[in-house]
């Protein structure tokens, strides 16, 4: 596995999201994934499976220091005092006295971004996440949170694929070496229905996942989270590391078409 160093933690580069999975379901993925080998996992408050995270980690054996968690506060709890109660609610129910990355999930319209940023440096401070970052920050907000307020962000957690353009996202990130974290790196599954990427995959004895996951994880300074329940898939992800694309397949995922956005709720800010 590949890791990404930044802010005093290693972030491995492949990560198994898990929006939407919830139960028996989501506690038998996760400890599927840990027993392929993922370090990774990628939860959110909001996502209402940290319980069973919190079971499957706990079932696994892995030792602690060799495993990633990120989790997210919901854009509804951005004071101070609701930022402290969401995050003793998530580390109870994953089980540990720890996590590795504390992101804020959305940004809202009236957050107080300083006031934000205090508590949650307070939690790095008192050692109970090792880390603290962003996800759908935009450019001008991430200019706020980095110039300004001088937050150790550890990455903008943002969506990214092969049918979406985030140039200049990436580019001030990249500017500041800050790591993206992408989420939907499949475009929610739509990548496996597109041609072009299939061409490729059938070039390398791959699938057009595979492809599109490659190709996001040979860019610098991103990682990827894709949410895969099937053991199958799971695997299937893992052994995109070892695909290589030569330049002509880069050059044919890059002139596709870039406009597709699967994620943009109405509470957010404009992304632009
Ligand atoms: N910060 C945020 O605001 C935010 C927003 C959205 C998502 N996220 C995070 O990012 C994660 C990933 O995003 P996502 O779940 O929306 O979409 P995604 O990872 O782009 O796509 C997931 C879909 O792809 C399928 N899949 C996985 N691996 C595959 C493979 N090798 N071949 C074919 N199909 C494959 C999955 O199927 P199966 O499950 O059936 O295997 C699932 O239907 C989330 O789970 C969550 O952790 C964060």
């Amino acid at each position: 596995m590949e890791y990404l160093q930044t802010q005093g933690i290693s972030l491995p580069r492949l990560g198994l999201g898990t929006f939407r999975m919830q139960g028996d379901a989501c506690r038998a993925a996760v400890e599927s994934a840990l027993a392929l080998g993922y370090r990774h996992i990628d939860t959110a408050e909001m996502y209402g499976n940290e319980d069973p995270i919190g079971a499957a980690i706990a079932a696994s054996g892995v030792a602690r220091g060799d495993l990633h968690v990120t989790t997210k506060v919901w854009h509804e709890n951005l004071a101070p005092d609701a930022i402290r109660s969401a995050f003793d609610a998530s580390l109870k129910k994953l089980r540990l006295d720890r996590v590795d990355l504390y992101l804020v999930h959305w940004p809202s319209k009236n957050m107080n971004l300083p006031a934000m940023f205090e508590t949650l440096f307070k939690l790095k401070e008192e050692g109970r996440t090792r880390a603290i970052g962003v996800a759908n920050f935009n450019v001008a907000l991430l200019k706020t949170v980095v110039e300004e307020i001088r937050a150790p962000i550890a990455c903008n957690q943002v969506e990214y694929h092969v049918m979406l353009d985030q140039t200049k996202v990436r580019q001030y990130l990249a500017a500041k070496s800050i790591p993206l974290v992408a989420y939907c790196p499949l475009a929610q599954g739509k990548v496996s229905s597109d041609e072009t990427l299939a061409a490729i995959g059938r070039k390398h004895g791959a699938s057009a996942a595979q492809v599109a996951l490659r190709w996001l994880l040979e860019r610098d300074g991103v990682a990827a989270i894709p949410k895969a329940s099937r053991r199958e898939s799971q695997q299937a992800n893992l052994d995109a590391l070892k695909l290589t694309l030569d330049d002509a397949d880069r050059k044919a995922i890059t002139a596709l078409p870039k406009d597709k956005r699967c994620v943009n709720p109405g509470f957010a800010p404009a992304w632009d």
